[in-house]
């Protein structure tokens, strides 16, 4: 059966931005091993995503059936981005580290898909994801490095918490690149120097697949 994949961008930075660039050779590579599948878009920065509000949050803990029609409308949002997210068997996403978590876009999407007896349940007491049998890649891009073992590595509250929303929501396969240093773009460093090592993690990924 051919496979769906999910790509979302969240960065603000369009042609500029190096999660941007790793998520299209993602999307390249991807396609060129899925030649059948689909590819579903989803950028944050264009979404006009809102902020949950109480209205949208007793809707949500409404039983379906008995929601209003009002209510209906305010989760409709939510109800398109989580069918996305069901369609999918893969996901790619895209995510800069902005303020050492991740951009404000990006929080307001995992608050519409992060839903009660929809993309997780407590019905038996423990939380349980409901994405199960998804994959998901995670493409960040910083501009200082945060690496494991050094001073600043418990900066770092993209990759953490991403791993723990995901791995809530049932997405139990992740795997994370991460493009640290980008600051040094700024100062002079080559783009396509930089880029290179974060491709060819791409491209082994689906090599070994
Ligand atoms: C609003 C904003 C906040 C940022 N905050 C951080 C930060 O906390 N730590 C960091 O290492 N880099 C930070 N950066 C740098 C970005 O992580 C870096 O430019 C990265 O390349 C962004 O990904 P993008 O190129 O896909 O947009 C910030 C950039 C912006 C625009």
């Amino acid at each position: 059966m051919p496979s769906t994949l999910f790509h979302l961008d969240s960065s603000p930075l369009g042609e500029a931005s190096i999660s941007r660039h790793l998520t299209a050779e993602f999307v390249k590579n991807w396609k060129l091993a899925n030649p059948d599948g689909t590819v579903i878009n989803r950028d944050t920065t264009t979404s006009a995503i809102p902020p949950v509000t109480a209205a949208w949050v007793g809707a949500a803990y409404t039983p379906e059936d008995a929601r209003t029609p009002d209510q209906r409308e305010l989760l409709a949002l939510s109800e398109t981005l989580i069918a996305e997210l069901f369609a999918a068997d893969e996901y790619v996403l895209g995510v800069p580290m902005h303020n050492f978590s991740i951009p404000s876009t990006l929080k307001l999407w995992i608050d519409q898909i992060a839903r009660v007896n929809k993309t997780f349940s407590y019905a038996t007491g423990a939380p349980v994801g409901l994405l199960t049998g998804k994959k998901a890649t995670v493409l960040i891009a910083s501009g200082g490095s945060y690496d494991a073992g050094t001073a600043m590595a418990s900066y770092n509250h993209a990759e953490p918490y991403l791993r723990t929303v995901l791995a809530f929501l049932g997405v139990s396969e992740t795997s994370f690149i991460t493009a640290g240093g980008a600051a040094a773009l700024m100062y002079g460093a080559d783009r396509q120097t930089f880029l290179q090592p974060h491709v060819d993690s791409i491209r082994a990924q689906f090599q070994a697949a």
